[in-house]
């Protein structure tokens, strides 16, 4: 297997991130058997553990947890990975706060770490496109962009991975998949939390660093490039820096809700965006003229990340003769449940001609029975096996930093009510996504 033998090496090993998600992810790739005895699973840290301490605190079942062992600090790694006859191969996971990550790429190519590794990193990646440049010709003088994985969790989500899926091998959806056919294109990602213990990160970042510079703009490229000429990362990554490049700011409006500054690690009055809408433009000869409008924010009503996809309408004729037709739209529900819905008209049965709006629902809690994993399975059995496709280059993220430049921290901020959606009045005329919770739920 292409899995056996590599070393994953967990920088950080004793924070949250390893506890809560990568060594639970790691175990039930075990248990799948993505994972097998060959592998080993190294944690470092500055805090001295023993194996068994170590093993004890990410609490685990005994013969995966035979797998684990723990080195304090970088210096001397080498040896002890070579020692431990491994294969060659190691990945590093860096499970660290973002300001730590040069410095430990640094000090990995300098143990002797170059050939034979990849580096894993989570965002932020920078703060604004400068600081992103940099961290990437840091991060470029240690280590090659072939190397290096960066994380967006939002492109391990089924339904997200589904979207190419969805537009590239159904014959019905590709002719529509342009300015001539549709009317708007919506992304609403919303959370009814606020920010609960990160106050000290999120105020530093605001939700259009935190969610549009990377998850939004990856739904929304996914969602309106051109077809790559293969499924190759290198084909579909060029093709999202290309939509990526071709994206412009029209509008946005910045708020936050009431009690923001009041949270714990938030400065006393902060301008910080709890929530944003943005009205964008593609600037390409598919989409031009055809607004993109995007949402996320905490602490608003509910919980939801959907998209939406309104068809223009019809002509004022025959059965749409008043106007009166709802047109159609397509509505892929992310999170929490996944599905696909489409409204269509349908005659009602009687002996009247009048027309209902119906739905045809594709949810994947119906179709298939099979356990939807958990995004950092997936990620990390993508990095172990070397696949890149799902991940972010240092272009993409550059580029996606580009377009928000004359937005970020600019321009007012509105106060809202904590459980309430605030509306940013951008002419979007939102799809009420809330009505398609009970559709797939
Ligand atoms: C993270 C953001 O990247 O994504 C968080 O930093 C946000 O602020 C989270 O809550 C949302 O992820 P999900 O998978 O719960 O939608």
């Amino acid at each position: 297997m292409i899995t056996d033998n590599c070393t994953i090496v967990i920088l950080g090993a004793s924070g949250d991130l390893a506890r809560r998600k990568l060594v639970p992810a790691l175990q039930l790739l075990y248990k799948k058997g993505k994972l097998n005895d060959s592998n080993r699973i190294v944690g470092v840290g500055r805090t001295p553990f023993t194996d068994d301490s170590f093993r004890n605190m990410v609490a685990l079942e005994e013969r995966f947890g035979a797998l684990l062992s723990y080195h304090q600090g970088i210096e001397g790694l080498k040896l002890y990975i070579t020692s431990r006859k491994a294969g060659e191969r190691v990945i590093f996971f860096l499970a660290q706060p973002p300001e730590a990550y040069v410095t430990t790429a640094c000090a990995l190519r300098k143990e002797g770490f170059a050939k034979n590794v990849s580096l894993v990193i989570e965002k932020p990646f920078g703060y604004n496109y400068a600081s992103a440049q940099k961290l990437n010709q840091k991060l470029a003088e240690c280590f090659n962009e072939s190397n290096i994985f960066r994380i967006d969790h939002y492109l391990a989500k089924e339904a997200v991975q589904n979207i190419l899926v969805f537009r590239f091998a159904n014959a019905l959806f590709y002719p529509i998949w342009n300015s001539r056919y549709i009317e708007s294109i919506q992304i609403s990602a919303l959370e009814d939390i606020g920010i609960l213990n990160r106050g000290a990160y999120f105020d530093k970042a605001g939700i259009i660093r935190d969610m549009v510079q990377n998850h939004l703009f990856q739904l929304l490229s996914l969602l309106t490039m051109e077809a790559p000429p293969t499924l190759c990362p290198v084909d579909i990554s060029l093709q999202k820096t290309l939509l990526l490049r071709s994206l412009r700011v029209e509008r946005y409006r910045r708020f936050q809700y009431n009690g923001y500054t009041a949270e714990k690690g938030v400065a006393a009055g902060s301008t910080t965006e709890t929530y944003a809408e943005l009205k964008l433009a593609i600037d390409n000869f598919r989409w031009t003229g055809i607004p993109i409008y995007l949402r996320t924010g905490k602490a608003v009503n509910r919980r939801g990340t959907e998209i939406g996809i309104r068809l223009k309408p019809l002509p004022r004729l025959l059965f749409n003769e008043r106007g009166e037709l709802s047109p159609n739209r397509i509505v892929f529900k992310i999170q929490p449940a996944e599905g696909i819905i489409i409204d269509l008209s349908s005659k009602a049965p009687g002996t009247d001609n009048s027309i209902v709006g119906t739905h045809m629902n594709f949810c994947y809690r119906d179709a298939f029975a099979s356990e939807i994993p958990d995004a950092y399975q997936r990620l990390l059995h993508d990095i172990i096996r070397g696949d890149r496709t799902l991940f972010v280059t240092a272009e993409e993220t550059e580029t996606a930093w580009k377009v928000l430049e004359k937005v970020l921290d600019k321009g007012d901020v509105t106060a809202y009510e904590r459980g309430t959606l605030p509306d940013a009045g951008l002419g979007s005329d939102w799809i009420d996504f809330e009505k398609y919770v009970s559709l797939c739920a």
